[in-house]
């Protein structure tokens, strides 16, 4: 086992409870780790520049998913959680552009990443996967429906 440094660490608390949303998570996790071991060779923010770039496409994949997981169960917070989504990138990529243009301390964006990562996950995915859930015990089977 190799000893990198971890910025994020998973737990179970993260958990929603829907397979593909736990496994795009844990993998959105694990960019973002790479992306900080990436700084173990220079403290500058180039250095992470093709692992950020890999961290916000991985995060655009995730959000579609969650989309249209939230659409087909009728989720009634949809368009908040879909803004919210939108405003993540938006400050994420402001957050890179920054920290890329003076070729700085990258330790604002790895703070942005971080925090809106664990804060989104436990407050706003955990809502919608709630209803998720529901919705999926509710559904006939050949509809996909989790087994309750
Ligand atoms: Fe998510
Ligand atoms: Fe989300």
């Amino acid at each position: 086992m190799t000893d990198q440094p971890s910025l994020v660490v998973w737990k179970d608390a993260y958990n929603t409870g829907i397979d593909l949303i736990d496994e795009q998570h844990k993998e959105l996790v694990s960019t973002i780790n790479s992306l900080y071991s990436s700084l173990s060779k220079e403290n500058k923010c180039s250095a992470l520049k093709p692992a950020a770039e890999m961290v916000m496409k991985y995060t655009k994949v995730h959000f579609a998913t969650e989309f249209e997981m939230m659409k087909k169960s009728g989720y009634p917070q949809l368009q908040e959680h879909h803004d919210q989504h939108e405003r993540l990138i938006i400050r994420a990529d402001e957050s890179l552009h920054e920290c890329l243009k003076e070729d700085g301390d990258p330790t604002d964006f790895l703070h942005f990443l971080k925090e809106w990562f664990i804060i989104h996950i436990v407050r706003e995915d955990k809502a919608y996967s709630a209803h998720l859930l529901e919705y999926l015990a509710n559904q006939p089977e050949e509809a996909g429906g989790a087994e309750a």
